[in-house]
């Protein structure tokens, strides 16, 4: 069967910790799966602009051996009305795993349901796993050596975009404390909000409360690239969201030793100050590196467990 990584929510505690554990093997000199792409081409396609996603996976596919392929969708047919599940069934003709960065919930799982070969998502409107995957590992790097997170407090402040519903499963499932102070107009859809119950996962109006006694503090641009039709950071959001800028008062509530995490790009001044993002305990460049590492882990747990030549070991 075909082994794709299009949420973390569709993925255990168990394989979550051994990608985990397989990127902190790769990050610190060892050679797991080093040649798990040999001989194998891996398509990436962008409907959005990138910088971290696209060299990321790029580096990594080099690195395990591997052929990237860069597309952009407007450049392909899928650009003049050639369906998803066609395009899904010529690709797998010709290449190993695909890489998807959409605006569209249903185009990746279309091209899920349609593909033979592992699809990863880079991105989509409502979710951004890879990204959390990272995160998920600079916290395990800083405060969960291994890989228990049980008793850490994460706190999310702002918009409640596709990172943040990430972040959503990745409590659920790692079973951290996760504070999200959102405005009540940009929440997680109703359907992470149910997740959300009975779990250690709580939706608060007020930052500082969000923020008391976190270890990690995390936010996301205003205008993220989860929003369906593109980037908008209007006067409105803009209002809605000043209340829940991280700045040195919420840095001051937070744990002793605590951290700062963004998924980057960032807007110094908007979602959080400078002062904050280039202070001393912002970790935003340990975190953007870390994408390559559990990306690559991904891409052999894909191929490991359901790719093509594809062996049926674990990851
Ligand atoms: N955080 C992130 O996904 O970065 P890019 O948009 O540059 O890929």
């Amino acid at each position: 069967m075909t082994c794709h990584f299009l949420d973390i929510a569709d993925h255990d505690n168990a394989t979550l910790t051994a990608i985990l554990a397989d990127a902190d093997a790769m990050k610190s000199g060892g050679k797991p799966h080093a040649d798990v792409l040999a001989g194998k081409t891996v398509a990436m396609i962008f409907e959005k602009p990138s910088t971290r996603t696209r060299v990321s996976f790029e580096v990594g596919i080099h690195q395990l051996g591997g052929t990237p392929l860069v597309m952009r969708s407007e450049e392909m047919q899928l650009g003049r009305g050639e369906t998803v599940a066609d395009t899904a069934r010529v690709l797998s003709g010709y290449v190993d795993a695909i890489m998807i960065r959409t605006s569209r919930h249903e185009i990746l799982t279309e091209l899920a349901s349609y593909a033979s070969v592992p699809v990863i998502n880079g991105l989509k409107d409502r979710s951004h796993p890879c990204h959390v995957m990272a995160d998920v590992k600079t916290m395990a790097e800083l405060k969960a050596p291994h890989h228990d997170f049980s008793g850490l407090k994460v706190a999310w402040l702002g918009d409640g975009n596709n990172v943040a519903a990430s972040w959503i499963e990745a409590a659920r499932i790692m079973d951290f404390n996760l504070d999200l102070a959102v405005p009540s107009a940009l929440a997680p859809d109703d359907d992470l909000m149910d997740m959300v119950n009975g779990t250690s996962i709580r939706v608060v109006d007020d930052p500082m409360t969000a923020a008391s006694d976190a270890d990690v503090i995390v936010t996301d641009t205003w205008s993220s690239m989860g929003m369906p039709g593109g980037y908008s950071n209007s006067g409105d959001r803009q209002e809605l969201l000043r209340r829940y800028q991280v700045n040195d008062a919420v840095m001051a509530v937070t744990k002793a030793g605590s951290v700062f995490m963004h998924c980057l790009p960032v807007y110094r001044g908007q979602e959080a100050t400078a002062e904050v993002v280039d202070g001393p305990q912002s970790v935003i460049w340990q975190e953007a590196e870390n994408r390559l590492h559990v990306q690559k882990a991904i891409m052999a747990f894909c191929m490991i467990n359901g790719g093509t030549g594809a062996t049926g070991a674990g990851a």
